[in-house]
């Protein structure tokens, strides 16, 4: 019956975050949302931004994954049902305020091949000693991306994280204006084992950096 409403009146429900401010989850033409203050965070048009993400991908040679800000987990969804990709996936998230959210109104759940780690992805990429084919970093605070993420440190140590021939999903955020200089700091900051490929304005927002990491 609230499915059936939320396509005439759709429906909020707030919740505190200490990290991320209000949380809002919306059901809005039949269809559950994460959203903040200012930005969509899943299952609306971030997923899709994702999803067009994936497509740049061949997730065919990814057995091992990392998913930097887990959300409410509208990703691992479009992974699981869209994509058919059923290997290991590593996620981690820094709120668990969020944690809560994505299992109990998103069904998030850990399992055998999903782990959901608490904790900073600064300093998760800093000590893992894990190795993944294929990292997809989303990390935002409403409608920014935290800075440290653009700097030489973070980038090195991704690249340290990440197989040969390894790639990367980068959800560069939606500052359009500054987007330039950014893929322009970030490609340096990566470093010239990477072979980059930047999408901007994906599903009219966000910009999108692919990078694969050389064999040698
Ligand atoms: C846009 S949402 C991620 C959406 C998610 N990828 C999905 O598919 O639904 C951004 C997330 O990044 C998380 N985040 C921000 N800074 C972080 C940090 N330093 N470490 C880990 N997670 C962080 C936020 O708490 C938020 O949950």
């Amino acid at each position: 019956m609230k499915k059936l409403f939320s396509y005439l009146w759709p429906s909020t429900r707030r919740f505190p975050s200490e990290i991320n401010g209000t949380l809002e989850v919306t059901y809005v033409n039949g269809k559950k949302v994460l959203d903040t203050e200012n930005a969509n965070y899943s299952y609306g048009s971030l997923q899709k931004i994702l999803e067009i993400g994936l497509t740049k991908v061949d997730l065919k040679c990814v057995d091992n994954l990392l998913l930097l800000g887990l959300g409410g987990g509208s990703i691992i969804q479009s992974l699981r049902e869209t994509f058919e990709y059923q290997k290991n996936i590593t996620a981690v998230e820094i709120d668990p305020a969020i944690i809560k959210l994505a299992k109990d109104e998103f069904g998030i759940t850990e399992s055998e091949k999903l782990q959901v780690i608490e904790d900073d992805a600064f300093k998760f990429v800093k000590t893992s000693k894990e190795k993944f084919d294929l990292v997809i970093i989303d990390l935002f605070i409403d409608t920014n991306v935290p800075p440290i993420f653009y700097e030489k440190e973070f980038c090195e140590n991704i690249s340290k994280l990440l197989q040969k021939n390894g790639s990367i999903i980068f959800n560069v955020g939606m500052k359009t204006e500054k987007d330039a200089k950014t893929i322009e700091t970030l490609t340096f900051n990566f470093g010239c084992g990477f072979k980059f490929q930047f999408y901007p304005k994906v599903n009219g927002t966000n910009t999108l950096l692919i990078g694969e990491k050389s064999a040698s």
